[in-house]
């Protein structure tokens, strides 16, 4: 897939003062989604901590579930002209969760090894992937109708729990050396 296109190109409809059709905004979604899951593929492929590996995984999985729940959506849309389906789920916490997660790690830990700094650029690459992607979404919450809002809304949440994950983890094995285990949260996570 071609990444490059995918980011910018949902800005020129709106440069020529339209916005998105509905099933424009899901195809649209679906490239954003494609791109982030690729980062997370790659990254975790190339943790070495395998508790890295567990987290990129972890991730990689939930965005290849939101390609295979917006693609529902688009062929629903397209045949029915409505927006149905179960709602969106997440085995991620929600960010307010993740951030308490980590301050009472914080208080906890002390420690420092290594310098991580492959893990480093891996987890800034998805930082940046997941920014644009909650970005791109947080538009089509402002733009589209009702139905489409519905569904972007509920996105934009779950992708802000992926956003605070990845950056907790940044602050975890910059500040700590180390990398927490999303038990961390209690969450019933295989
Ligand atoms: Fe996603
Ligand atoms: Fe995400």
């Amino acid at each position: 897939m071609k990444n490059a296109g995918g980011a910018a190109a949902w800005l020129a409809p709106r440069i020529r003062g339209e916005t998105m059709t509905v099933a424009e905004a899901i195809k649209t979604g679906i490239v954003f989604e494609k791109k982030v899951h690729a980062t997370y593929v790659a990254a975790a492929k190339r943790a070495e901590d395998p508790i890295a590996q567990k987290v990129f995984a972890t991730l990689a999985e939930e965005e290849q579930g939101h390609i295979n729940y917006l693609e529902s959506r688009l062929s629903e849309w397209r045949t029915d002209g409505r927006l149905g389906g179960e709602k969106l789920r997440t085995v991620l916490p929600a960010a307010e969760r993740v951030r308490e997660g980590v301050k009472r790690l914080r208080a906890q830990v002390a420690q420092r090894k290594g310098s991580h700094a492959a893990e480093l650029e891996s987890l800034r690459q998805a930082l940046a992937a997941e920014e644009e992607t909650s970005a791109f979404y947080l538009q089509m919450v402002r733009d589209l109708p009702p139905e489409g809002q519905e569904l972007f809304a509920r996105f934009l949440e779950i992708e802000d729990g992926h956003a605070a994950v990845v950056q907790a983890e940044i602050d975890s094995v910059n500040q700590m050396g180390f990398w927490f285990d999303l038990k961390e949260f209690d969450l019933e996570l295989a």
